[in-house]
């Protein structure tokens, strides 16, 4: 008794260490996913841990990030990732039937069960009531090979949803909402329980909504629970044999709480380039817009997408606007084109893109200089949109297609006719686009195109690391500042030394140069660092480069976990005025390194300013054999 429902599923899963908020755990993972972006990696990653066949529950892999085929590169690895899946008994979901997430929410997510994703988004799985978790390619290749996921038992924080939204008021402005309360950092070492007599009033994509940007907040995943209203979804999707019901008791007990109330809610914005910058859009004003794109992981549902097609009807996208839509699967697209409401977006002068990720990762659609960008996406970081000077805006469904036609940002509770959108009773289903993987998986050759290339792995920590500071950054630096996934080099994600000579090249363009002229040394930063993304090409590109430590205030997650796994020894300021003592350049030299990392103090000696401070490495015995093996993969292999 007493127990949430992250609790529970812990519980269920657990293999090593005790529930206590804070300690090390690891857990049997039922499910993966993977998409192409960070696949390709995970994929080389599980080859090198020589198995057949995965032997998790279920594994997926989804083709939807980059899709533009401007050379063979993504064609090439496209086919690696099929070939490889149908070896080794994953299920590869094609191009074109839509984004990992939203094929995952209608296809696959189950309640009570474990899934991680190699992708930072898979969290809106737990929009059904499962534990879903962003994680690095390797921990995703590690879990497909049968291995434990190790997190720290997280924080339990209940987010009890009072109330029922105002009409216009939509999922998205509740997570919006919780980002304005949190922040991007109040997630850090926390997952959301969304509770309360709200919740019953919100459908399973409005909760994928919610779970979905639970990812911005920095936190380990966001769940709800599984319903009469999951059950509805499941059954509308043919799955009710998958359903099955998950509550937390009655006296159930949380670390921390929080209310939402529900009825006070205003549409809202996250404005550039945070998604906690959020303001209720009737006070930002009527700015004029350039842009609206709606669609990716976070709001391109049926009912999304219907509501869209309501406000459409009958009305015209401003002249000055470009209004693009990208459903977020095949399923959703072909239900729009048969029930018409395709036709009533076409002709409104929307432009339709293919059911994938798209302009959410700048693939397409960038905005132009200076441009004003209302995007339904989760992200607004600075260049995402593929235009330094674009100002991007996270809204709902509602206010983008209001905003399109009105050519201005506007509270969509000026439109005043009913959109309301009941869930099909039935889903169409067409699993034609998921291959199965081969029986005798032996028997398929894996494809390998020139653009794959083996990966760096590091070698045995030493006692002693040195080297310069090649870099010093502020807060809040995100992967995509690290390793950038624009258009261009999105298809050379299996390429990490022509990736690792754009490393950091937003930021201070001379670092690869000089990371190679000194031979590698550290990297110096603020808050936050790494948050963002669950791209492990962010601790890759720097391994290549030679980097043997980063120094932080601290740390996001999944990234530091990525550096770890690969050897990289994550530090944390002891005092944090440490920071200003050191400049780009500085020598810097660490000793006693293997007994430090017993007892996690390190002391850093600044050769160049002749000072030294303390350093903390918060890391878990297992990560301490982890790194001093040179990474997961050396530890994986010599153990
Ligand atoms: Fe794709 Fe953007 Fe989501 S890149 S997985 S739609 S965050």
């Amino acid at each position: 008794m007493k127990k949430n429902i992250v609790y529970k599923i812990l519980e269920a899963h657990l293999v090593e260490g005790e529930l206590k908020a804070g300690e090390p755990i690891a857990i049997k993972i039922d499910q993966t996913l993977t998409q192409d972006s960070t696949g390709t990696m995970a994929y080389l990653q599980l080859e090198s841990l020589n198995i057949d066949k995965v032997r998790t529950k279920r594994s997926v892999a989804f083709v939807d990030h980059n899709m533009l085929q401007q050379g063979f590169e993504n064609a090439d690895d496209h086919k690696f990732i099929q070939t490889v899946a149908a070896k080794h008994g994953v299920l590869f979901s094609k191009p074109g039937n839509g984004i990992c997430h939203q094929v995952f929410l209608e296809r696959f997510s189950c309640p009570g069960d474990t899934l991680t994703g190699s992708d930072s988004h898979t969290p809106t799985a737990g929009g059904v009531g499962m534990l879903a978790m962003g994680a690095g390619g390797l921990d995703v290749a590690v879990a497909m090979a049968g291995g434990a996921y190790y997190i720290n038992t997280p924080k339990v924080c209940k987010i009890n949803l009072v109330g029922k939204l105002s009409p216009m008021v939509a999922a998205k402005d509740i997570i919006l909402e919780v980002l304005r309360k949190l922040t991007v950092k109040g997630g850090v070492g926390r997952v959301f329980e969304y509770a309360g007599e709200g919740v019953k009033t919100l459908s399973v994509p409005e909760r994928g909504t919610i779970t979905n940007m639970g990812a911005e907040l920095g936190a380990t995943t966001s769940i709800f629970p599984s319903d009469e209203r999951t059950l509805e979804f499941f059954k509308a999707q043919g799955r009710e044999d998958e359903w099955m019901e998950l509550k937390p008791d009655a006296d159930a007990i949380y670390d921390e709480e929080i209310t939402i109330e529900l009825d006070k809610l205003a549409p809202l914005a996250a404005k550039p380039h945070s998604p906690d910058n959020v303001e209720e859009i009737a006070s930002i004003g009527k700015i004029k817009i350039d842009q609206a794109a709606i669609g990716s992981c976070t709001n391109s549902s049926y009912e999304d997408l219907m509501k869209v097609a309501k406000i459409l009807k009958g009305k015209k996208v401003h002249p000055d606007v470009s209004l693009v839509i990208a459903p977020g699967s095949r399923q959703v697209m072909e239900m729009l084109a048969r029930n018409g409401a395709l036709a009533d977006i076409i002709s409104s002068g929307a432009r339709i893109l293919e059911n994938s990720c798209g302009p959410c990762i700048g693939m397409g659609q960038a905005p132009g200089t200076d441009g004003i960008s209302l995007r339904t996406f989760n992200r607004n970081f600075y260049g995402r949109s593929g235009t330094l000077s674009a100002q991007v805006y996270l809204v709902s469904p509602e206010t983008a297609a209001v905003s399109a036609i009105n050519g201005v940002l506007t509270d969509p509770r000026e439109f005043k006719e009913d959109i309301t959108v009941e869930l099909p009773e039935k889903f169409l289903i067409d699993d034609s686009m998921i291959l199965k993987p081969q029986v005798d998986g032996e028997e398929v050759e894996v494809v390998r195109g020139p653009n794959i290339k083996p990966f760096p792995i590091n070698k045995e920590l030493t006692d002693s690391i040195d080297g310069k500071t090649l870099i010093k950054v502020e807060d809040n630096i995100t992967t995509d500042h690290i390793m950038p996934s624009n258009s261009k080099l999105l298809p050379f994600r299996s390429n990490i030394p022509y990736l690792s000579k754009f490393c950091f090249n937003t930021v201070d363009e001379e670092f690869p140069d000089n990371a190679e002229k000194y031979n590698g040394g550290f990297i110096v930063a603020g808050s936050n660092y790494g948050q963002g993304s669950s791209r492990e090409h962010a601790a890759l590109a720097p391994l290549y480069l030679g980097v043997k430590g980063v120094i932080a205030k601290s740390f996001a997650r999944i990234h530091k976990a990525n550096l770890i796994n690969n050897g990289i020894v994550p530090m944390v300021f002891e005092n944090e005025e440490s920071y200003n003592s050191i400049d780009k350049f500085d020598e810097l030299v660490i000793d006693n390194v293997l007994q430090g990392l017993e007892t996690g103090i390190l002391e850093v000696k600044n050769v160049t300013k002749n000072t030294s401070f303390k350093v903390k490495v918060e890391v878990t015995e297992r990560e301490i054999k982890i790194l001093k093996a040179g990474g997961r993969l050396n530890f994986a292999k010599n153990s």
